[in-house]
């Protein structure tokens, strides 16, 4: 059996950065299952689909010629690493998101990802829905105001302005509406493990996470 170890939690906790931490120590294989959200979203808004109609984005998912290579995604001949990445993409994930047949239609393609030697997951409902047998499933969290600092200074280092006030009522906005969907709402695991990683830096939750997966990995 291959090991998974699963990282969920709200929108810029940190999840990525810890995720590929902890994988790249690990040796092992990522699923950022955000991007197969955002990357569904786009494809379907490019193929003119309305976003609310969840069997129509559903439908086109197995058709999606979907790769992910290097840390780079494609779809069909087209790089689209970049306009994941954007803030639109982010709204357009969120939308699909919604739906439990386009949730349905992913989990598959969730499940190919995982290979030997083990796989770090990371996403909203890895621990709880999608890989339900993991031995070990964080769900990080931080406090909106360390989230919107962070996401602020992120933008800043790339020469985007933006406003610290507008960002958090951005992430609190989004946190509402994973939470409150029906389909796999945003909340922990049962036998989730929590961290609260807002005064932490990444190095100790790296490590926190390494020790805790030492002692409960199956092998
Ligand atoms: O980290 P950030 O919230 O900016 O984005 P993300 O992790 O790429 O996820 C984008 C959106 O996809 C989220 O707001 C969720 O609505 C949705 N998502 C989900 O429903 N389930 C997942 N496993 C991953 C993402």
């Amino acid at each position: 059996d291959i090991p998974v170890l699963t990282i969920d939690g709200p929108t810029a906790s940190g999840k990525g950065t810890l995720a590929d931490e902890v994988a790249h120590e690990l040796g092992y294989v990522i699923l950022d299952s955000g991007m197969l959200y955002r990357a569904t979203g786009l494809a379907a808004h490019r193929a003119g689909l309305d976003l609310d109609d969840g069997a129509a984005v559903a439908a086109i998912v197995p058709a999606m010629d979907l790769h992910f290579r290097k840390g780079r995604v494609t779809l069909g001949e087209e790089d689209i690493t970049d306009a994941l990445r954007a803030e639109a993409a982010g709204l357009m994930a969120s939308q699909v998101a919604a739906h439990p047949q386009v949730r349905s239609a992913l989990n598959q393609l969730q499940l190919d990802f995982r290979r030997v030697p083990g796989l770090v997951a990371d996403g909203r409902d890895m621990g709880s829905t999608v890989f339900p047998d993991a031995p070990l499933k964080v769900f990080l969290t931080a406090s909106a105001a360390t989230r919107a600092e962070r996401r602020y200074k992120q933008l800043i280092s790339k020469g985007i302005s933006a406003s610290m006030e507008g960002l958090r009522a951005d992430l609190e906005a989004r946190d509402a509406r994973d939470k409150g969907r029906s389909a796999s709402p945003l909340k922990p695991a049962q036998d989730a493990q929590s961290l609260d990683n807002s005064a932490q830096t990444i190095e100790e939750s790296r490590d926190l996470v390494l020790a805790w997966w030492a002692e409960r990995r199956p092998f």
